[in-house]
């Protein structure tokens, strides 16, 4: 049996800070407002020529470090990410000559919006699994202040750019244990940016717009269904759990997949406070801090859920 193991770990948060009351200039909004309804304290926004493989590069980069491997190793990239830096070439194959990899792996982005780093986890596995790739740096990586609009109170004071990133290597032992994904496009209306390109003028409403409400209940309902599903798949119960690592978009969100499983909020990974939603890469940052602060440990069940735009969603559950 062959198994992904993640051998290493990186993020990155582009300098600039935006508060709460710095959004309290901008739009009608509060501090006390924002915090209450989402958890969120502030959130890092990309410098204006700061792209998304820069990013990305930087949180590869330290995961690549960490993993104590060549990047000339990764014979497979995969980027999760809804703001590419342009239409083609990929993010992924961008990335790639950035780290300087020379070696003709396979590179490609994935978009399912907040649920991309684990529609690109359940990826990587399967081509690990298979035989198709040996060690593959899946990243998530975003700069969603490119596609709100700022004078819209209900998604601008929620969104924030970052990346993550992990390198996954074939192993005997594991790994991740399984995963699930799932996607319904019939609730696609209730998030989304809908603008394109056409005879290089845009069409549509290029930003992020948002039912707030009904994604919350959607959310909250997929993703407790989702986490039940992967646990119940391999005889584990909620108790068995020693991280949640939820995708970080509103904090009553996240308390209430773990009232679910019957876990404290001591067993969750939060890092929505300081880093907002990151949509795909808000799993991979919130990893990377906790296993730098060594709450993540070998032997570990971590579990990965997120739930984003399309809808699409899914887990992850992983022995560290
Ligand atoms: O990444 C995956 C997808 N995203 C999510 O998972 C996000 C899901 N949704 C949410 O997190 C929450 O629904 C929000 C944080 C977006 C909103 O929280 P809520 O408790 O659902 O608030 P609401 O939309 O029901 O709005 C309550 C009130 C409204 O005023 P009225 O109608 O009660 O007078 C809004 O107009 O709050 C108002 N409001 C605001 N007030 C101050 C909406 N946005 C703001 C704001 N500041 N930024």
């Amino acid at each position: 049996m062959m198994y992904s193991k993640i051998i290493g770990t990186g993020s990155y948060l582009p300098t600039k800070v935006l508060t709460n009351f710095d959004l309290e200039k901008i739009v009608d909004t509060s501090h006390d407002w924002i915090l209450s309804r989402s958890g969120i304290v502030e959130r890092h926004i990309a410098a204006d020529q700061e792209l998304t493989s820069d990013l990305a590069l930087q949180a590869s980069l330290q995961a690549i470090a960490a993993a104590g491997i060549s990047a000339n190793d990764i014979d497979l990239v995969v980027v999760a990410t809804t703001t590419p830096d342009h239409i083609f070439p990929s993010t992924a194959c961008i990335l790639q000559d950035k780290l300087g990899i020379k070696n003709r792996g396979a590179a490609f982005d994935l978009q399912a919006v907040c649920g991309g780093f684990v529609y690109a986890m359940n990826t990587a596995d399967l081509y690990i699994r298979s035989g198709q790739a040996r060690t593959v740096l899946v990243v998530g990586a975003e700069v969603l202040s490119r596609i709100l609009d700022w004078k819209d109170r209900g998604t601008c004071v929620l969104f924030g750019d970052g990346a993550g990133a992990v390198v996954l290597r074939a192993s005997a032992t594991p790994g991740i244990i399984s995963s699930k994904l799932h996607a319904d496009g019939s609730h696609r209306g209730m998030l989304k940016a809908e603008g394109n390109v056409r005879g290089g003028v845009v069409q549509g409403d290029p930003f992020i717009k948002m039912e707030g409400q009904a994604v919350f209940k959607f959310a909250v309902k997929v993703l407790s269904e989702v986490v039940e599903e992967v646990l119940a798949e391999n005889n584990l119960q909620g108790s068995d759990i020693d991280w949640l690592v939820p995708h970080q978009a509103n904090i009553r969100i996240m308390e209430a997949t773990a009232k679910k499983l019957g876990l404290s909020m001591d067993k969750v990974i939060v890092t929505v406070a300081t880093h907002g939603n990151t949509s795909a890469a808000s799993i991979p940052l919130a990893l990377d801090i906790a296993v730098r602060d060594s709450r993540i440990k070998a032997g570990q069940n971590i579990l990965l859920e997120a739930v984003g735009g399309g809808f699409t969603w899914g887990a992850v559950l992983i022995k560290w």
